[in-house]
């Protein structure tokens, strides 16, 4: 559920007319929900209740300050994947002791900032990763709490770029090599083993794949204690997918996704953390933009739009759906459109065929779900700007990235000091 609903004919984000944002901030812009986000954040804490959890928020969903420090306030923890990440997860006030480090591959700067600031566990991917870890907390004299990243060889069932969990993807250590390398990082300096992580993609829309992940992964603890290692922590990662597609798709709810999880892994006595980005912050944003021309082609009508795809680049990049609304509810005669943005690209399509009312240049539309891998996966592609995004509250509204101008883009570049 969400909180940008119809009310008086036009679409609100929480008490606010999202036309009143659009004239104050201009389009096209992102704009969240608190109360959205909240409401998340305490579905996915109160199936965990009872167990002893840490939701740590896999910022890259979306690295926002004031997103990031909302989530923080209600007490989340983060997953990051760069010094980058980090450095925002602390500035947001998310308390190092609450960051889990994860990340195919980490360097020996970023190791070494991570150590420095105390987090509470790197997630690691390979061996040799170890060795430099090892390396790089006993030259310090720290010891770094480690998870290996277990391929557990499931597939996610989730479109291709966004699956993770295959024995042929580049992420985690194979389940076959598991005890080796936990034997070997036991004798490491520097090293304390105490966990055990998963992830097995992303947008996964069945708990199936992630329940036959969990059970090899509640196995494998079981002979990893065996063989004497201390295992007090299990992170299962992110992926539950969200209903981008609100008529046709209804993926588990995180309550059935707590049950499952409690269900397989929960008698092993541990820790347990989730990563979510996309079901906290996908849903609780839109984009919102505005008409710029309808044009008739010999046989489709293109509704041409402010956003494009340097904005959103979801439906190009993976054929994703997103739902779009017009701004203004209106029950008059319909339109199938294409809804298209202006770069120069083919795939500067956000989707075809579409049923909406008949729309003229000027008018508001809504692209929804579009606070997961939006904003963040934003460019200046054809030297557009990067939009701004805006949070509401109730009936107030923040500006929490403003637009660029274009000198701040332009001027990035710098002539070679021949060209005089
Ligand atoms: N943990 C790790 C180690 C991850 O790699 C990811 C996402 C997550 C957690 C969070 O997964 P989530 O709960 O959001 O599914 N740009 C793509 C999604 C890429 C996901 C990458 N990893 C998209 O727009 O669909």
């Amino acid at each position: 559920m969400d909180h940008f609903g119809f009310k008086q004919g036009e679409i609100y984000a929480e008490d606010l007319p999202v036309r009143t944002i659009a004239e104050a901030v201009g389009t096209p812009f992102y704009c969240y929900s608190t109360e959205t986000l909240i409401r998340h954040y305490n579905v996915f804490s109160q199936a965990f209740s009872g167990h002893d959890f840490l939701l740590c928020y896999a910022v890259k969903a979306n690295t926002n300050q004031a997103i990031i420090k909302t989530l923080a306030d209600q007490g989340a923890g983060a997953d990051v994947v760069s010094e980058g990440e980090l450095r925002r997860a602390l500035k947001a006030g998310i308390p190092p002791e609450k960051i889990v480090y994860s990340g195919v591959a980490k360097t020996k700067q970023e190791m070494q900032f991570a150590l420095e600031q105390g987090i509470f566990q790197f997630n690691v991917e390979s061996e040799p990763e170890l060795h430099q870890l090892s390396t790089v907390a006993s030259h310090m004299g720290k010891t770094a709490a480690i998870a290996f990243r277990i391929n557990p060889d499931v597939d996610a069932k989730t479109h291709a770029k966004i699956s993770t969990g295959k024995s042929e993807n580049k992420f985690g250590i194979p389940l076959s090599h598991a005890r080796e390398i936990y034997g070997i990082a036991a004798k490491l300096p520097g090293i304390r083993v105490q966990g055990v992580d998963l992830h097995i993609g992303s947008q996964l829309t069945d708990l199936a794949p992630f329940a036959e992940a969990f059970r090899r992964i509640a196995t494998l603890v079981e002979d990893l204690r065996v063989d004497g290692h201390d295992i007090s922590v299990i992170d299962l990662g992110g992926g539950l997918g969200i209903p981008y597609d609100r008529e046709s798709s209804k993926p588990p709810l995180p309550t059935e996704y707590g049950q499952m999880a409690k269900r397989i892994i929960g008698h092993l006595g541990c820790k347990i953390i989730i990563e979510p980005g996309r079901l906290l912050v996908g849903n609780a944003g839109i984009l919102v933009s505005r008409v710029i021309y309808v044009k008739q082609g010999e046989n489709r009508k293109f509704l041409i739009i402010d956003a494009a795809m340097n904005d959103l680049v979801r439906p190009s990049m993976y054929d994703a759906y997103h739902e779009i609304v017009a701004v203004k509810e209106n029950e008059g005669p319909a339109s199938t459109y294409d809804i298209v943005g202006p770069v120069c690209e083919t795939g500067d399509t956000f989707a075809r065929d579409r049923d909406l009312p008949d729309l003229n240049s000027g008018d508001l539309v809504v692209i929804r779900s579009a606070g997961a891998y939006g904003a963040v996966m934003s460019s200046t592609y054809n030297t557009r700007r990067l939009i701004p995004e805006v949070l509401v509250k109730g009936g107030k509204y923040a500006i929490i990235r403003a637009r660029p101008t274009y000198d701040d883009i332009i001027g990035l570049d710098e002539l070679a000091e021949w060209q005089d």
